[in-house]
């Protein structure tokens, strides 16, 4: 899959999401960031209706699961309350959140950072990817600038549930199907730029270069290394760009970003503070400069709320009996923002080999069943509560 956010694949997905739900006699509608909301209608239509949502933009490379199964098991949900006539009290809503992956534009979860309030309309609209185009221009162009206000005020829902596929080993590991999750790690992204010098790689002397390439190449063994010396931190990069792309001239700029995680806000400062002293360390014995050390986005530490939790916790005692595992999310997911306006909770469902972001991404149709049947599950259950 590479139906990066606002490309022509995402454009088509989501003609043909709205196709659905409109089928489903749900209204439509989408807000000034792309969200959209398909609203089914309940017996007290004054009440926000409780979402079920996720995104359906993908990796570059990525799989066909991420993102595209949560939307897909709160359609089918919709589905089955239209199937059985089932009269909610509260209105039910499917959401589709614009770029959530943050590939093409970042930072990730930007629709839903609009909405919860941590990001400015200003702010997600301006957004650019690597050929200048903005956010809101992509929007414009594919048919899904919508004129809904983007924020829980304009907007509001009564609470968020998400399935999601774990992206990471420990259901499987356990032979658990589905997992309860009541939390998100801390996030930070950086943005950095080391100046040397181009010099010809013929005639400059091994110890008179200002190498940024090099350079770099240390600075992200040291992340690594920093990373490792933390337990419970993370620290990746993945993004590197050198200049100016000749083969016997020396890299003069080089940027690259890097992705720093842990499982407390206190624990990524110090990580945060281990990456930079360590890079700085590097540069200066290298005689190269760092240029722009920036911190493009950073995303505390997420607690679900407990109410929203406890209907999950059931819903999948119904489901899967006892077998489910309470988890952390190592990755970052719409309901990190929506959990900041409005009770939210997620399940996980388990994937082969914890692998995503990568074609080879599974999950199988029973497991996705067992998750779309707790979602339904824990949704109802919230509209009685
Ligand atoms: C967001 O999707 C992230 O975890 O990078
Ligand atoms: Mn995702
Ligand atoms: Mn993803
Ligand atoms: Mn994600």
């Amino acid at each position: 899959m590479n139906r990066l956010s606002l490309n022509d694949d995402d454009k088509r997905v989501r003609q043909w999401f709205v196709e659905q739900v409109k089928a489903c006699g749900c209204t439509v509608k989408v807000d000034q960031m792309g969200n959209i909301f398909a609203t089914r209608s309940g017996s007290n239509n004054s009440l926000p209706p409780i979402a079920m949502g996720s995104h359906l933009d993908t990796q570059p490379a990525g799989g066909r699961y991420d993102g595209i199964v949560g939307v897909l098991s709160a359609l089918e949900a919709l589905r089955t309350l239209q199937d059985h006539r089932v009269e909610t009290y509260a209105p039910i809503a499917v959401v589709n959140w614009t770029n959530e992956e943050g590939a093409r534009f970042p930072p990730a979860m930007l629709a839903s950072g609009v909405w919860g309030g941590a990001f400015t309309l200003e702010h997600g609209h301006s957004r650019t990817d690597a050929s200048g185009k903005t956010v809101k221009s992509e929007l414009a162009r594919i048919g899904f600038l919508g004129d809904t206000g983007c924020s829980c005020d304009a907007n509001p829902l009564s609470a968020h549930f998400e399935v999601h596929i774990e992206q990471g080993p420990a259901l499987e590991a356990e032979g658990l199907r589905v997992g309860v999750v009541t939390g998100v790690q801390s996030m930070n992204w950086y943005n950095v730029v080391l100046r040397g010098r181009e010099q010809h790689c013929g005639t400059t002397p091994m110890h008179m270069r200002a190498d940024t390439l090099l350079c770099a190449a240390k600075m992200i063994q040291a992340i690594n290394a920093q990373a490792l010396s933390l337990p419970g931190s993370l620290a990746s990069v993945a993004v590197i760009n050198s200049t100016p792309q000749s083969i016997n001239t020396l890299a003069g700029r080089v940027q690259f970003n890097i992705d720093a995680r842990a499982s407390s806000n206190e624990l990524l400062v110090q990580l945060e503070e281990r990456l930079e002293a360590a890079c700085r360390d590097i540069a200066s014995k290298d005689g190269v400069q760092i240029e722009l050390w920036d911190r493009i986005w950073q995303c505390p530490k997420t607690a679900f709320d407990d109410t929203a939790v406890e209907m999950v916790r059931q819903s999948v005692r119904k489901v899967e009996g006892g077998k489910f595992k309470e988890m952390i999310s190592g990755a970052g997911h719409d309901s990190v923002y929506t959990a900041r306006k409005v009770p939210t909770a997620m399940i996980f469902i388990r994937c082969k080999g914890g692998i995503s972001h990568n074609p080879v991404e599974f999950s199988t149709q029973e497991d996705i069943q067992a998750g779309a049947n707790v979602l339904l599950g824990a949704v109802l259950r919230y509209d009685e509560y």
